[in-house]
């Protein structure tokens, strides 16, 4: 067939898919044609625009080296992650709402025990953390394997720091009553990173590029799905425009602050300092 013109081309273009044998290679194939044929007919892009669209995505290939993957924040920022996690992650009552995963996870973080500071000395408010795990059923999971991480005073995660020091994250066990108790510092609102064409996507439209203030859970235990998710506080300016829609109310906690007073592991305190409690619940494998 020749002389495609705007009318036939879209079917022809599907045509030549007709022979995938993958039939979901051939269905993501057509839907994709489908897809971004509309989007051309809706926006009618002329040459330049569309040669600037192809630069933004070598752009987006140029930076992605390393731990930067610009690709995946292009898809936190127009939401798309969290349309593939709500796809993905369809829970049953009882199990905590899962989020976007982010870029700073490690998955080689140090063990730590039960009532270890993560802080590792780092400045900001005292964060005394006394969470549980369970089954979505109610059941106290012990052993489960709960990996934290989370921005320093200053917005920034170690990975963003040169010289490789490994703080405010860490590795732990739950003990037999699927608690776990730890000591860091009270995260804050910080940028995702904008030094690249996503970035330049955030500033040409106007957006900002902050997320609230969070902690990174992701919490393993054998015969049940691994959850990955965070805890926001409450009160944040940003909780209502995170830069890559992650925010969910049933992951929103107060973190009540306290002023001086005893620890509840028995550690005299000065000025300020905030608590957390949660009890997740882990879905069942399948
Ligand atoms: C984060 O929370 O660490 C994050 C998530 C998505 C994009 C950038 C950062
Ligand atoms: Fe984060």
């Amino acid at each position: 067939m020749r002389d495609f013109d705007e009318n036939n081309i879209t079917d022809a273009v599907i045509d030549r898919f007709a022979n995938t044998p993958d039939t979901r290679l051939k269905t993501v194939m057509n839907s994709l044609v489908r897809h971004l044929h509309a989007f051309v007919k809706d926006v009618e892009p002329t040459f330049d625009e569309w040669l600037f669209a192809t630069q933004f995505l070598k752009r987006c290939g140029h930076i992605s080296t390393g731990g930067r993957e610009e690709f995946i924040l292009l898809s936190d920022t127009l939401g798309v992650s969290m349309l593939v996690d709500a796809i993905n992650h369809r829970m049953p009552a009882g199990a905590t709402e899962t989020t976007v995963l982010g870029p700073f996870y490690l998955d080689n973080a140090q063990e730590m025990a039960q009532g270890a500071d993560i802080s590792m000395g780092h400045k900001g408010e005292p964060l005394y953390a006394d969470v549980e795990v369970r089954s979505a059923g109610g059941m106290p999971l012990a052993g489960a394997t709960v990996d934290i991480w989370q921005s320093d005073d200053d917005g920034f995660y170690d990975m963003q720091k040169e010289g490789g020091e490994q703080y405010l994250r860490g590795r732990f066990k739950t003990d037999a009553e699927g608690r776990l108790k730890f000591w860091s510092i009270a995260p804050t609102f910080y940028p995702i990173p904008f030094d690249g064409p996503v970035g330049d996507m955030i500033q040409a439209t106007k957006r900002h590029p902050y997320r609230p203030a969070h902690l990174h859970f992701m919490i393993a235990a054998p015969g049940y799905e691994t959850l990955v998710t965070h805890l926001f506080v409450a009160g944040d300016k940003y909780l209502d425009s995170d830069a890559v829609f992650g925010v969910k109310q049933s992951l929103v906690d107060e973190f009540p602050r306290r002023d001086g007073g005893t620890a509840p592991d028995g550690k005299a305190m000065t000025g300020a300092w905030r608590t957390l409690n949660y009890s997740f619940g882990l879905a069942p494998k399948d």
